[in-house]
């Protein structure tokens, strides 16, 4: 999993390298595919197909623009000066996944995008901090609620982490909300996906666009999301999709 996730950030570093005002967004799918075949990794997001998507997922990895918060597909969107980017990815190797995904401004950004960047980060990073044996997932997802309800932005509902190992997609459930010592106990070897998806508005409804897959947020604010995968050991958490 730790030369998955490897693959992983490497696509991150990648993408974000290449994204700049009047880039259409699917040479950024272009850099991930070279990425990974680069590297004998495939992606595990192209042609995914969960019960709720109307069409397999047609591309490598998410590239989720200004009010879209996850899912977005990459197409002929070109980026501008100051959209606020997430890129999401994964990678397979040797049959196990990575899942990552980082924000950030194309060109120039503005002061009020910089802090939803900048505690979306700091949300996930204390979420991490609390994937310790004898935390339960509560504590996780109650870093993340803390941090976002504390900076006054909104958490999508019904999106959150997940375990990770052979799949993508694995139970349990690593939700963006929750109280603090509740839940399962979190035990040396599990291995999950953390990501907070926090917006600048105050409603939590998200709307689907026509593509069936991009989520995006009622009010139109933007959103930010931050993801790593990583492995809970006895020495504390292990992030596996850094370089
Ligand atoms: N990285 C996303 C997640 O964490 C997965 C994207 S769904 C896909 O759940 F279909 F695009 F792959
Ligand atoms: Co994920």
């Amino acid at each position: 999993m730790r030369e998955a996730g490897r693959v992983v950030a490497r696509i991150l570093a990648g993408t974000r390298e290449a994204a700049e005002p009047g880039l259409p967004v699917a040479e950024l799918d272009a850099v991930a595919g070279r990425i990974l075949k680069e590297n004998g990794a495939t992606s595990p997001f192209l042609h995914y197909k969960p019960s709720w998507a109307p069409v397999p997922y047609p591309a490598n990895i998410c590239v989720s623009v200004n009010d879209v918060v996850v899912h977005g597909i990459p197409g002929n969107q070109v980026l501008k000066d100051g959209d606020l980017v997430s890129v999401d990815c994964g990678a397979t190797l040797g049959g196990y996944c990575g899942d990552a995904a980082v924000s950030f401004f194309v060109g120039t950004g503005d002061e009020a995008g910089q802090r939803l960047l900048d505690v979306t980060r700091t949300a996930l990073e204390r979420a991490i901090a609390a994937a310790v044996p004898g935390n339960r997932m509560g504590d996780i997802a109650n870093a993340v609620e803390r941090t976002a309800r504390k900076a006054g932005y909104g958490i999508m509902q019904g999106c959150g982490g997940h375990g990770i190992g052979t799949q993508m997609h694995e139970d349990p459930p690593v939700p963006n909300v929750g109280r603090a010592g509740k839940g399962m106990p979190l035990r040396e070897g599990l291995t999950i996906a953390i990501e907070p998806m926090l917006h600048e508005g105050g409603s939590d409804e998200a709307r689907t666009l026509a593509d069936g897959w991009s989520i995006a947020t009622a009010d139109g604010s933007r959103a930010a999301h931050f993801e790593h995968s990583i492995a809970i050991t006895a020495d504390g958490p292990l992030v596996l999709t850094a370089l």
